[in-house]
């Protein structure tokens, strides 16, 4: 293990958590209604190495040796998700009774070794029943699961102390809506829009439902990382700018100013637009942030040169392009390792946002490499620990930081090509192998408890 510096000491009670989701861990896909992962996975060509998310780590049924690493790592709180088809097979009307008695022994589970549960409602994993009527883009799929988020609270709200509405609605509408890189598939470039409005409208009905329910200290973990101008050229700065918006703005400024950016709130498909942000606009606890890296953005490239961003080869006619931040260490995934842009992405939230930004918390943070002494590993969450502490030393109001991820698992469009675990997975034997990373971090935390 490299020998490092002591990471300096965070405040007493600070939240130390590592985080999951349900498709990309659970399997037992014959367990619970289809979701638009089973459908887009079934696609070839979909799926780099081809694989689906049928099996993923087997957690359905391993989920005490998942916990007992938990445990072992020494982590007040573990992050999942609920798989919404899971818990309602189409998404709606008909509860599976199973499916609830997994999240009940889960969390009976987590308790029982002194972990604070912490689930994730939608991790992108959206019921094809629901997505066959129209999906995201169809209004009724935030009052779907508005109704979904209360019958999980009345099964497992007694024990559950945190809550998260929505994973990264931001890469969902991207990935999923615009870029059709992930599922469901649809390739609607600007038309996408839609889906980016009903899962706000979706996550201010939720927390309302579960307040009704009596759940307390409700975020959302949205995915936000510094925009680089690729000079400073007026085109250059403009095409970062727009993609700031996108990607740092569409989903915070109304949540927490209940304001679209300026030209925005005119696309989205609400008969009273209002009425819409204040339900969007509903108070948070907290404020989750998922922080992998910088993006450097500039002008859009010359038609016919292919833009390709963090394994994509990005569509021409988009006012932006990204390219390539030099001089940093990259993952394998190919993405830059540069810890001291979380130190200014939220310093630079608690400037835009000021007092209406409630207490933040790293919902998601973590890098991909192959390998069990994973030394760059720890080299990348050694780096991000400090940049994050010096933000806290900065005055900005951060609570609690989770490594994504537990295990190695079903990284989306990549499948098993990409390993984010502290813990490596044998996807052939199911073998859990806590990583140099687990027991490095096992130690840090250790030291913070002293
Ligand atoms: C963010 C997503 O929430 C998570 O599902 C994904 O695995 C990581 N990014 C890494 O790509």
């Amino acid at each position: 293990m490299a020998a490092t510096a002591a990471i300096p000491r965070f405040p007493r009670d600070f939240l130390w958590g590592v985080s999951t989701s349900a498709p990309q861990i659970e399997g037992a896909a014959d367990q619970r209604g289809p979701s638009v992962w089973d459908a887009f996975t079934a696609v070839p060509g979909n799926v780099k190495d081809g694989t689906t998310a049928a099996v993923a780590c087997d957690h359905y049924h391993r989920y005490r040796e998942d916990v007992a690493l938990v445990g072992g790592l020494g982590v007040a709180a573990y992050r999942f998700s609920v798989s919404w088809p899971r818990v309602l097979p189409t998404g709606a009307g008909a509860v599976s009774a199973a499916g609830l008695d997994f999240y009940d022994r889960l969390v009976d589970e987590l308790c029982a070794r002194g972990v604070r549960p912490v689930p994730t409602l939608f991790h992108w994993d959206t019921p094809l029943a629901l997505q066959d009527a129209g999906g995201w883009l169809r209004r009724d799929t935030a009052e779907r699961f508005a109704e979904y988020a209360a019958v999980v609270a009345a099964r497992i709200g007694d024990r559950v102390p945190k809550w998260i509405t929505l994973n990264e609605p931001a890469e969902h509408t991207l990935l999923g809506h615009a870029l059709g890189e992930h599922a469901p598939g649809e390739k609607l470039l600007f038309d996408a829009l839609p889906a980016a409005h009903h899962q706000l409208l979706a996550h201010g009905l939720a927390v309302r439902a579960l307040r009704a329910a009596g759940a307390r200290d409700i975020g959302i973990a949205n995915s936000h990382g510094p925009t680089w101008p690729a000079s400073a050229a007026e085109e250059d700065t403009a095409a970062a700018g727009f993609y700031d918006v996108l990607l740092n703005r569409l989903f915070a400024d109304p949540l927490l100013m209940g304001r679209y950016p300026e030209g925005l709130g005119e696309l989205m498909p609400a008969a009273d637009l209002e009425a819409d942000l204040k339900v969007i606009a509903e108070p948070l606890d907290w404020y989750g942030i998922n922080f992998y890296q910088p993006t450097k953005v500039g002008a859009p490239l010359p038609e016919g040169t292919a833009a390709e961003f963090a394994g994509l080869t990005l569509p021409t006619g988009l006012p932006f392009s990204p390219r390539p931040i030099e001089g940093y260490p990259v993952t394998d995934f190919g993405w830059p390792v540069v810890p001291e842009a979380l130190t200014e992405l939220l310093t630079a939230f608690r400037d835009r946002y000021g007092d209406r930004l409630p207490p933040l918390v790293i919902t998601e943070n973590g890098c991909s490499y192959e390998g069990i002494d994973d030394q760059e590993r720890i080299a990348y969450l050694d780096g991000h620990l400090r940049a994050l502490h010096r933000a806290v030393e900065a005055g900005v109001d951060v609570r609690g930081y989770f490594v994504w991820s537990l295990l190695d698992n079903f990284e989306w469009a990549e499948g098993h090509r990409r390993r984010f675990g502290l813990v490596h997975v044998d996807h052939a034997t199911q073998k859990r192998t806590p990583k140099a990373s687990y027991h490095w971090l096992r130690e840090v935390l250790r030291a913070q408890r002293a």
